[in-house]
């Protein structure tokens, strides 16, 4: 197994009618790879890893929301004789594909927990973390997680859910990600005109589980988006200067600031945010004159 995956026939697990189904090469590829002898399945749809760990004579626990199970509500971990070796997921990115249009759910419940049913983008995502740190401590130390998705363009609008993915989990327990080419997906039948670009790749993203607890990963999180903060408002400020030709009094920059279109969110979520450019600008520029301030050298 490598970074780059392309396996132009699905293989004879799993059902191929099933919407979303995924190549069973890539249940076959992790198992080799990783070796676990506890192979989990949280959204197991069509059963592809289920047969491909009968064949493979790895134990496999499957499940599904068509089955009663979902990760939005139930502990994962509650379903296993053990911890994971590997615990996957395959989920239906956004609206991409509606189980609830093909008829897949009786139940009014289980089809509000579809991931499939997300409303917005931030749903979609916010439920995919807790898929995610589902999967993580459905794992045993040392394990690994990993997720398939790709891309979503709807209504004009595209997303590439893989870096909210990685973002939303421990940085250093990121180990791979790999793409997997797109073999006969409903848009490859699809003519396109002008300048779009099809999307014909998917990701697959594998952490390995480590001794952090829940706390611990939470607050790395928060002290990453504190961080990313701080970078936001130097950034905009660096911009602000650059703009001026290096140097600019401090309602020049107010007034820049202001004006500048990918400011407008981060001041109305600050409202003390003439303070907060006073405060980055002592702190990471040079002030050059009374109320005038420099890049730093
Ligand atoms: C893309 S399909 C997986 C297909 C599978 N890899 C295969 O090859 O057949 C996504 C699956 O996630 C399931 N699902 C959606 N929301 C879920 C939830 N909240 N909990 C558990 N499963 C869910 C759907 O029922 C669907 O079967």
């Amino acid at each position: 197994m490598n970074s780059l995956l392309s396996y132009p026939d699905r293989g004879h697990w799993g059902d191929s009618k099933w919407r979303g189904n995924c190549s069973g090469y890539v249940i076959k590829d992790l198992v080799e790879h990783f070796q676990p002898k506890l192979f989990v399945d949280v959204c197991e749809g069509s059963g592809t890893s289920r047969d491909v760990c009968t064949e493979l004579g790895i134990d496999y626990v499957g499940l599904d929301l068509h089955k009663g199970q979902d990760f939005t509500k139930d502990f994962v971990r509650g379903f296993l004789p053990r911890p994971a070796d590997v615990c996957f997921s395959h989920p239906p990115y956004g609206a991409m594909i509606r189980y609830n249009e093909v008829g897949h759910w009786q139940d009014p419940d289980l089809q509000k927990s579809d991931l499939s049913e997300c409303n917005s983008a931030d749903e979609f995502l916010e439920f995919s973390q807790t898929m995610l740190l589902n999967q993580r401590l459905a794992t045993r130390e040392g394990g690994h997680y990993a997720t398939l998705i790709g891309d979503m363009r709807k209504a004009g609008s595209f997303h590439s859910f893989q870096a909210d993915y990685i973002g939303m989990m421990p940085r250093n327990e990121l180990v791979a990600v790999a793409i997997k080419t797109q073999h006969n997906c409903v848009s490859d039948r699809r003519q396109y005109r002008g300048n779009f670009v099809p999307i014909m790749h998917e990701y697959l993203i594998i952490w390995k589980r480590s001794a952090k607890t829940m706390l611990q990963v939470s607050i790395d999180k928060a002290a990453e988006l504190q961080t990313r903060e701080a970078w936001t408002w130097r950034n905009l400020l660096r911009m602000a200067l650059i703009a001026k030709g290096g140097k600019a009094s401090l309602q020049e920059l107010y007034g820049l600031i202001e004006r500048m279109p990918q400011a407008s969110t981060r001041r109305e979520a600050n409202n003390h945010w003439r303070a907060k450019i006073r405060q980055t600008l002592q702190k990471h520029f040079s002030r050059v004159d009374q109320g005038v301030y420099a890049l730093a050298a």
